[in-house]
């Protein structure tokens, strides 16, 4: 699995309405997890897990540290950071083979499957970064 330059896309129309729906039912969301579950950890890292099934959603989440993510299945996923941050969601394509992202910390967003196949990624958290 190479790192590859994440191809992103423009939300289209059809697709802006369905996150025009996510932004209303999940208005109110805590700040949660940035994965499904902890599947190692120790003094320097924690690494997770997150697995969403087409239409699944992710916890609002905060990259607090920086992340290398592996990602080994899926086809589309959006990032969607709330309204009251400024940033326009985004559409990323996965690549047939995977891909490996380095995430810098700093970021709130949900991921959100809007694609047709189980999105899974394993989440390297760099504690002291
Ligand atoms: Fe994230």
């Amino acid at each position: 699995m190479l790192a590859i330059e994440p191809e992103f896309m423009p939300v289209p129309l059809e697709m802006q309405e369905r996150i025009d729906r996510f932004f209303e039912e999940h208005a109110d969301d805590p700040i949660g997890n940035v994965g499904s579950r902890v599947i190692f950890e120790d003094d320097r890292l924690r690494i997770w897990e997150l697995i969403l099934e087409p239409g699944q959603a992710s916890d609002l989440h905060h990259h607090e540290c920086d992340y290398y993510l592996l990602i080994s299945a899926g086809d589309l996923v959006a990032g969607i950071p709330p309204k009251s941050t400024g940033i326009d969601p985004f559409l990323a394509k996965i690549p047939e083979a995977g891909n490996t992202v380095m995430i810098p910390k700093g970021g709130l967003e949900w991921a959100f499957n809007v694609g047709e196949k189980t999105y899974r990624e394993v989440l390297v958290e760099y504690k002291d970064s």
